[in-house]
């Protein structure tokens, strides 16, 4: 298999100044009035000085012309007006991914709205209750749409951020890149990928190029917020060399700092907000190792003068704040969602429109998992809680793949892993379960509405990985 991704060559050398993934408070989307906010055709300059000779860009679908899309940001409290336009041949819709939001407006045509017709529009407006690093993205074929390029991020900053002297944004993505520099788009929607790892690309990206640099000075606090919007890559990334702490996962505060000694496990629609002190003298990287090479995901060259740098706190004191209500277990209604199906899986048969089918026959109709023995459907409803009730879920992976589990409008607290306790992973919205795992969460369902809760790796959920449930 030769995967650009697991070719050092190909990728040492490349990358091109983007300082414009360095945030500057001025970029806050403004608080008043509907920020238009466009999907169309665009092209991506994804290979950069790697383009083969007499290549093109490639062809993408965009929101406002480039990928990633435009950074959305506001402060907790304010609230986010969008008018979405669809100038794309199909339909679609955008998906607020880990807000805490009005179902309304959690984008998920088929349950809280209609799909957004080409040439349509739909306002997007809604509280931002919660800080954090969110993105956003299509919920209707995902697994193309985001694919093709359709997806940013939305930071909520903190009432009272702790101070920073940088604030880098890593938009980490993958795309399966034809020999031409064009999407591979005839893999789009193939079952063998579906029923495996998922539609893994062999070209990486952050913030849309291969390799950026961004320059550090000596001394400088940085936070970094990376955000993987790949559909089904699970990355690695080795934030030790930076000497980072990681204070949030998905968004949510861990209430304190953890040394990032392991590299950061980062699956599709995770994040993590990182912070760490330039170190004098050294350019730093941050590598992902999850092919089990070393493939640099952005540089840090060192940069002017160390001077007038403000003294900080040490990072171990750095804390971001928890927001989630804490589940009380002693009171949880237990659910357990066994997760089947997929390549050497096993699993003879499911529940499709409440009728039995073999898998061979769920396999033509492009399905091949299922959740407590049915094929995901949106309207398959797992429960339906009384607000303000404690659900405790059971992940079940009887599969032999790993699974980015995904839950609308909440975040769950992980609480074990293969039955002992998990401590201090946090409240997240998107849980790693790996083969044969079993992964315990629990949340306070007490955001009112219909919610969808799927694996993220998007082909798993294109093809079955599938449900909903509902807060009453
Ligand atoms: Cu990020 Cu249901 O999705
Ligand atoms: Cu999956």
């Amino acid at each position: 298999m030769s995967t650009w991704l697991s070719r050092r060559a190909v990728l040492a050398g490349l990358g091109a100044g983007v300082s414009a993934c360095v945030l500057p408070s001025a970029a806050r989307a403004a608080a008043a009035g509907f920020r238009p906010l466009k999907a169309a055709l665009a092209t991506a300059d994804l290979l950069g000085s790697a383009k083969p000779d007499g290549a093109r860009e490639t062809a993408v679908w965009a929101y406002d012309g480039s990928v990633p899309g435009p950074l959305l940001r506001a402060r907790t409290g304010e609230r986010l007006r969008v008018r979405f336009e669809n100038a794309l041949e199909q339909e679609s819709s955008v998906h607020w991914h880990g807000i805490r939001i009005d179902n309304a407006m959690d984008g998920v045509p088929g349950m809280t709205q209609q799909p957004v017709p080409p040439g349509g529009a739909f306002d997007y407006d809604f509280a931002l209750a919660h800080p954090g690093t969110y993105w956003y993205h299509p919920h209707i074929r995902s697994a193309e749409q985001v694919a093709r390029g359709l997806h940013g991020v939305l930071i909520v900053d903190e009432t009272e951020p702790p101070q920073v002297d940088r604030d880098v944004l890593l938009v980490i993505d993958d795309w399966r890149l034809a020999p031409d520099g064009q999407l591979d788009a005839a893999s789009f929607g193939n079952l063998h990928d579906a029923a495996h790892g998922g539609r893994l690309g062999n070209w990486m990206t952050v913030n849309g190029t291969s390799q950026p640099e961004i320059g550090l000075r000596a001394g400088e606090r940085v936070r970094l917020r990376l955000v993987n919007v790949a559909n089904a890559r699970i990355f690695e990334l080795d934030a030790a060399p930076l000497g980072a702490w990681v204070a949030a996962l998905d968004g949510h505060g861990l209430n304190r700092s953890v040394p990032a000694t392991d590299p950061v496990l980062l699956g599709p629609g995770q994040r993590a907000d990182l912070f760490f002190d330039m170190p004098a003298g050294a350019d730093l990287t941050l590598d992902d190792v999850s092919t089990g090479e070393r493939i640099v995901a952005a540089r840090f060259p060192v940069q002017g003068q160390t001077g007038d740098l403000p003294p900080r706190p040490p990072l171990e004191a750095l804390a971001l704040p928890r927001f989630a209500p804490e589940p009380d277990l002693a009171s949880a209604r237990r659910i357990e969602l066994l997760m089947q199906g997929g390549a050497m899986g096993g699993l003879a048969s499911a529940k499709l429109d409440g009728e039995e089918l073999a898998l061979r026959d769920l396999a033509q109709k492009g399905f091949v998992w299922a959740f407590n023995g049915n094929v995901g459907h949106m309207h398959d409803r797992l429960f339906e809680a009384r607000r303000g009730e404690t659900m405790a879920i059971e992940f079940v992976n009887d599969t032999s793949w790993p699974h980015a589990m995904h839950l609308h409008g909440h975040h769950f607290k992980v609480l074990t892993r293969d039955g002992k306790p998990a401590p201090d992973a946090g409240f997240r919205d998107t849980v790693l379960t790996g083969p044969q795992q079993r992964v315990g969460v629990a949340f306070v369902a007490d955001n009112p509405g219909d919610w969808m809760l799927h694996c993220h790796m998007l082909e798993h959920q294109g093809a079955g990985m599938t449900a909903s449930f509902r807060v009453a």
